[in-house]
């Protein structure tokens, strides 16, 4: 990954970021993975008036690559803040951590994003350290 095509999925995340529906929260996220081969999937976080029915947009992002038949993820930018407001660092929820967890290959950069200058870069490993895993076939 490098300061090119980090940059181009953290505008990829911000253009998801405007399809956000969270009357409930205010607070938009957007969500870009690229996956093994190459392709790019985005996200945004989807409210619901059920709050525990909500879909961050993390899983939207890797739930639609999977749904695809792209189980392999190199790579995921986020980036969130309130409506209207300028993107402060967001982190994964848990649940996502753990749906990143599942399809992460190994080296799997999560990039969490104020704007194209300021980001953090981590290892699935430093978000979800002692990961749980069923053995995989693979
Ligand atoms: N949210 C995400 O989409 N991703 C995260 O990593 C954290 C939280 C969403 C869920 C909800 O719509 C809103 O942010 C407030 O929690």
């Amino acid at each position: 990954m490098n300061e090119n095509e980090i940059s181009e999925m953290i505008e990829l995340a911000m253009q998801a970021r405007t399809k956000a529906y969270e009357p409930y929260s205010n607070f938009q996220v957007g969500a870009c993975v690229k996956m093994e081969n190459g392709s790019y999937y985005t996200g945004c976080n989807i409210e619901n008036a059920s709050y525990g029915a909500t879909n961050c947009a993390e899983r939207t992002a890797v739930f639609k690559a999977v749904s695809e038949g792209c189980r392999k993820l190199s790579a995921i930018a986020i980036v969130g803040g309130l409506k209207d407001g300028e993107c402060d660092y967001t982190y994964p929820c848990g649940i996502c951590r753990q749906v990143i967890a599942e399809f992460a290959e190994q080296g799997c950069v999560i990039v969490v994003a104020k704007n194209k200058q300021e980001y953090r870069m981590y290892s699935v490993e430093e978000l979800l350290p002692e990961t749980f895993h069923l053995n995989k076939e693979e």
